[in-house]
C-alpha cells in the first residue's frame, strides 16, 4: 500500500482510510483489552491513563483534521486543555477530570466518521498540509505512536496477561558479528518521503569515516556477560551521570528482570519467562547500552552512521527507504506492528537485511544512539514547533529503527525518535560500533 500511485488521489484516499482503520483496530484491541476501571487507572506515573491516550487521540485527529484541514469549529473546547500534552505532564492526568471510556471512545468515534467524510471531499492537494495527504498521514502515525505507547502502559501493568500474539520467527544462518561500511559521503535525511515529519528533513549529504557495526543488536546473553562480569558494579565503564543515575535508581538489570536461584526471569506483558539468551536485550537505558558498548571496548554508533548502514546502497550510491530497498515494509522483512509481543532472535529477517549484511535495523528494538537530537542543516519546524523544535539539544539521545511496537506506517529509514538516557520502559535495545579507518577494505 505504500508503493501505491500516491498521484492518483483515488488510490491516495484509500491508502489514508487503510492507514486509519489500521490505527483505530490497534487502538480499539489495546482500550478493550481491559475494563473500564482499569483504563481510567494509572499503571505507573511515568503513563497516562489509557483513556487519556484514547481522547487524546481524537483530540488531536479533530484539531488537525477537522478543524486546521476542514476549517470546521471545535465539537467541544472545553476538554482540549485536558488533552494538550504540553499543558499536564503524565503523572497529573488521572486527576484530571477526563471524559470517562464510554465518552471518550464515542468522541473518538464521531470525530474519525467526520473525518472520514472530509477525506472522502478531499482533493488532497492545493495547502501545504494537504499536499500528498500529509496531515491525514501525520495522523494516522500519531494514533499508531500512542499505540506504541498504550503498549508500553499495558507492559508496566501488574496482573495478568491480556494481550497475546505467536512467536516471531527464528535466527536463520550464521552471522559474522559485525559489518564493514567503508569511508564516503551518504545522503542522510529525506526531501521525497511524502508521510515524513519535520526532523528527518532536509536530505543532506553526510561524510563519514568507515566503522565497523554489530550485524544484529546485542542480545540478552552478551548482555548477561556484562552483568556476570561485574558491569553494573565498576564506575569505570559509566560516564559520571551514567554510574550517578546507575546508583541513585539502584540499577543491576534491565527493567523488567529479576533473578531467581541463579537464572534471570523477566516480565513481558503479564508472563514471567525465562530470558531469552538469544533474542536483543530489551529495556535498557542509554546509561546502560553505553556502558556495556565500553565493557564491550566498543562505542555505541552514531545516528549517521545507524542511518548509513541502513539505507545507502554502495552499487547506486543512492539512499533507500529501508535496508531491503524502496519496498514497503512486509512480514518478511521486519518485526513491526505488534505482530508478535516480543523481538525475534538475533539473526531472524534475512530478507531485510541491508546492502552492508546488518540485519534487523527495522522493527524488533528501537536502538540507542550516541546522538543528541539536533536540526538537520535546513530544518524547518512543521507543522508545529513542539513536534520536535523544543526537543533539540543535549538532554535528549536519538534512537533509531523502531521496535516490534512500532507500525509500518510510522517507520522508515529516516525515522527519529528520541528520549532521555535515563528511560527504559520504552522498548529500547542497541548494537555497538567501533572505528574501521586504516583498515584494509575499508
Ligand atoms: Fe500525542
Amino acid at each position: 500500500m505504500l508503493n501505491a500511485d500516491r498521484t492518483d488521489p483515488a488510490v491516495l484516499r484509500e491508502l489514508i482510510a487503510a492507514e486509519l482503520l489500521a490505527a483505530r483496530e490497534r487502538t480499539g484491541l489495546l482500550t478493550g483489552a481491559v475494563d473500564d476501571a482499569e483504563l481510567a487507572a494509572q499503571h505507573s506515573p511515568l503513563m497516562s491513563p489509557l483513556v487519556w491516550d484514547l481522547a487524546h487521540i481524537g483530540n488531536q485527529e479533530e484539531l488537525w483534521l477537522l478543524r486546521n484541514v476542514g476549517g470546521r469549529d471545535p465539537m467541544h473546547p472545553e476538554i482540549d486543555p485536558l488533552y494538550d500534552a504540553f499543558e499536564h505532564p503524565r503523572a497529573e492526568r488521572p486527576s484530571l477530570p477526563l471524559l470517562p471510556p464510554a465518552e471518550a471512545r464515542a468522541y473518538a468515534h464521531e470525530v474519525r466518521g467526520r473525518v472520514l467524510d472530509l477525506l472522502a471531499a478531499s482533493p488532497l492537494e492545493g495547502a501545504p498540509l494537504l499536499d500528498a495527504g500529509f496531515a491525514f498521514g501525520m495522523i494516522a502515525q500519531h494514533e499508531q505512536q500512542h499505540d506504541e505507547t498504550m503498549l508500553i502502559t499495558h507492559q508496566l501493568r501488574k496482573g495478568p496477561a491480556v494481550l497475546d500474539a505467536p512467536p516471531p520467527p527464528a535466527a536463520e544462518g550464521t552471522l559474522a558479528p559485525e559489518v564493514l561500511v567503508p569511508a564516503g559521503p551518504f545522503t542522510m535525511g529525506t526531501d521525497t518521503e511524502p508521510w515524513a515529519l519535520d526532523n528527518e528533513r532536509p536530505a543532506h549529504r553526510v561524510d563519514l569515516p568507515a566503522f565497523r557495526l554489530d550485524t544484529a543488536p546485542v542480545s540478552n546473553a552478551a548482555y548477561q556477560a556484562f552483568i556476570a562480569d561485574g558491569g553494573y558494579r565498576e564506575p569505570r565503564w559509566w560516564t559520571p551521570a551514567g554510574w550517578r543515575h546507575r546508583m541513585d535508581a539502584d540499577l543491576t538489570a534491565p527493567l523488567f528482570w529479576t533473578q531467581e536461584g541463579g537464572q534471570w526471569l523477566r516480565r513481558r506483558f503479564g508472563h514471567v519467562e525465562p530470558v531469552p539468551p538469544n533474542e536483543p536485550v530489551l529495556h535498557v537505558s542509554w546509561y546502560e547500552a553505553d556502558a556495556y558498548a565500553r565493557w564491550a571496548g566498543r562505542r555505541l554508533p552514531t545516528e549517521a552512521e545507524w542511518e548509513k548502514a541502513a539505507r545507502h546502497d554502495p552499487a547506486t550510491g543512492r539512499s533507500r527507504r529501508f535496508p531491503w530497498g524502496d519496498g514497503p515494509p512486509g512480514p518478511e522483512h521486519a518485526n513491526l506492528g505488534q505482530r508478535h509481543l516480543r523481538p525475534a532472535p538475533v539473526g531472524a529477517y534475512p530478507e531485510g537485511e541491508s546492502p552492508y549484511g546488518a540485519r534487523q535495523l527495522i522493527g524488533d528494538v528501537w536502538e540507542w544512539t550516541s546522538s543528541d537530537l539536533t536540526a538537520y542543516p535546513g530544518f524547518r519546524a512543521w507543522p508545529y514547533r513542539e513536534y520536535s523544535e523544543v526537543f533539540f539539544g543535549p538532554e535528549y539521545k536519538v534512537l533509531r529503527g523502531g521496535s516490534f511496537a512500532v507500525a509500518p506506517v510510522a517507520c522508515r529509514g529516516t525515522f527519529r525518535n528520541w528520549d532521555y538516557p535515563i528511560r527504559r520502559q520504552i522498548f529500547s535495545g542497541f548494537r555497538t560500533a567501533r572505528d574501521a579507518e586504516g583498515e584494509a577494505g575499508a
